[in-house]
């Protein structure tokens, strides 16, 4: 339909190398909201009449109730196809003259945008319900004592609640990361035309305004060629999925028959063909593979972008795929993990018991020689350390357990220490995973008091975040409402004067 110069059509196999109209549907309802903003504009500036602009609303809405109808073969993409059925609805003379003043550049990342504030709200929704679940857990977990590892090592004993907590903590960022990027999407850049504006009188604050944009992306250049908002979303969507991605490594490990820590509802467990008793945590797995898949969406969207040259290049329109393919990839993972977590079984005792059995006080005896006895760091870790290779000589099962006096005793002289071994035995036999983690002083450490303090703290952070968002949503359901009566308005006017 576009080409007005060229003789002959584009060739069948090029048309469909170079057509997005495969993926274009994403945006059919956006498109449509875009164009009825821009018509409204063309209306109140005096370019397209009463008659014109009720029928021009009227063909757009007619494809809104029956999308199947667009004919979508043989077209580039969605506005090409949504500009031809008009014009073979209502005819050219009226049909021709919705893209005046309006090119495909700037109309099209105004819709991605409309389509990527609806997203974003969505995914924030999500990740709200996911942190919720994860501060429940962690308070149902406060108890549930397990050793915390570095290096896949034991390292200090902690409770599943600090895990939970630190993903919940993570995840929050991602919010306000996310509530940041919104008011650089929300910024409109519909009427800057191909790439240098237009001779016609637009009105673009109306029609930002009409969309419910903050304001406009004021260079014309800048608006149709820059794509900063979509490298900024699928780098937060890869933090979040990195996140995920790690969590789904922990239960993975911890839901192995060696570590038992916990077990996956079955709804999230696939099997083997050959291995009956096989329960594999699959979905968990394919999370991480995902995190991937998104990493390289992102890492697909800046090579696209980093050598273009200013002014819209059909480079762009590849941008559009790898993006929603990430906002889907986010949105079902994020779900997935929520119903994964929700469902989890903690075995608290195996944890407990892994504790238990574990040298991972070992730093808090270390700490507690030098709280009580005021020897350097350094010499109390050293001593430890001596203990430590001692007991496990021993071949004892309980750690430190086969410590006797005259082996401390001995340590102790060979280290020209003047501490008793009766007091380094007591510290270390009183030095129970319990107890270390109720006497941890350092802020965000997993002393249970500490953490109801935090999940009380995020609780009230979560209720704001949930009512901001509500309030965004609330917007911009209203932009639809508003184009709406507005729309209603005019025609009310137009039949009136016809
Ligand atoms: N389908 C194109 C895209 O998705 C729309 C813009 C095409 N503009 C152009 N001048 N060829 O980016």
């Amino acid at each position: 339909m576009y080409r007005s110069r060229h003789k002959e059509d584009l060739d069948r196999r090029t048309l469909n190398f170079l057509s997005s109209i495969e993926i274009d549907d994403k945006i059919l309802f956006y498109d449509i909201l875009c164009s009825k903003a821009h018509v409204i504009m063309l209306y109140k500036i005096h370019i397209l009449n009463k008659f014109e602009f009720a029928t021009i609303v009227n063909g757009l809405d007619q494809i809104l109730r029956n999308p199947e109808r667009l004919v979508r073969e043989g077209f580039e993409d969605i506005h090409e196809a949504v500009e031809a059925h008009l014009i073979g609805k209502i005819g050219v003379d009226i049909g021709g003259k919705i893209q005046t003043g309006r090119s495909r550049n700037d109309q099209i990342v105004t819709d991605i945008k409309i389509k990527a504030r609806d997203d974003l709200i969505s995914i924030i929704f999500h990740l709200i319900n996911l942190i919720r679940l994860l501060l429940e857990k962690s308070e149902e977990n406060l108890d549930s004592i397990m050793p915390l590892y570095t290096h896949l090592q034991q390292a200090q004993n902690g409770n599943l609640a600090h895990y939970l907590l630190s993903y919940s903590e993570s995840l929050l960022r991602d919010v306000e990361r996310l509530f940041s990027l919104y008011k650089r999407i929300n910024q409109s850049p519909l009427g800057a035309g191909p790439i240098g504006g237009s001779l016609l009188p637009l009105d673009r604050k109306m029609t930002a305004k009409l969309l419910g944009f903050e304001n406009i992306v004021s260079n014309t250049i800048d608006a149709t060629s820059s794509r900063d908002f979509m490298i900024e979303f699928l780098s937060d969507i890869s933090s979040i999925m990195i996140t995920l991605s790690r969590c789904a490594e922990d239960l993975i490990i911890w839901s192995s028959e060696e570590f038992g820590f916990i077990e996956i509802d079955e709804k999230f467990t696939s099997t083997s063909s050959a291995m009956p008793q096989k329960k594999n945590p699959d979905p968990l797995e394919m999370i991480r593979s995902k995190t991937a898949l998104v990493i390289g969406n992102l890492t697909s969207v800046m090579i696209i972008l980093k050598a273009l040259p200013s002014g819209y290049s059909r480079d762009l329109q590849d941008t559009k795929l790898s993006f929603w393919n990430s906002i889907d990839t986010v949105s079902l993972s994020l779900e997935i993990v929520t119903g994964i977590i929700a469902s989890l079984v903690v075995n608290k005792d195996v944890m407990a018991t892994a504790s238990n059995a574990s040298y991972a006080t070992a730093f808090d005896v270390a700490e507690e020689l030098v709280i009580r006895h005021k020897v350097p760091f350094r010499t109390a870790h050293k001593l430890v350390g001596a203990l430590v290779a001692k007991a496990i000589q021993n071949k004892e099962e309980v750690p430190f357990k086969s410590l006797s006096n005259s082996d401390v005793k001995l340590i102790l002289e060979k280290m020209k220490l003047s501490m008793p071994p009766a007091k380094v035995i007591h510290i270390i036999k009183d030095m129970t995973p319990q107890k270390s983690i109720a006497n941890r002083r350092s802020e965000g450490s997993p002393n249970p008091r500490k953490q109801m303090k935090t999940i009380k703290k995020y609780r009230i952070l979560l209720d704001n975040y949930h009512n901001q968002v509500q309030s965004k949503k609330k917007n911009i359901e209203y932009v639809q409402e508003n184009i709406i009566a507005v729309i209603n308005q005019i025609k009310t006017k137009a039949n009136s004067s016809l």
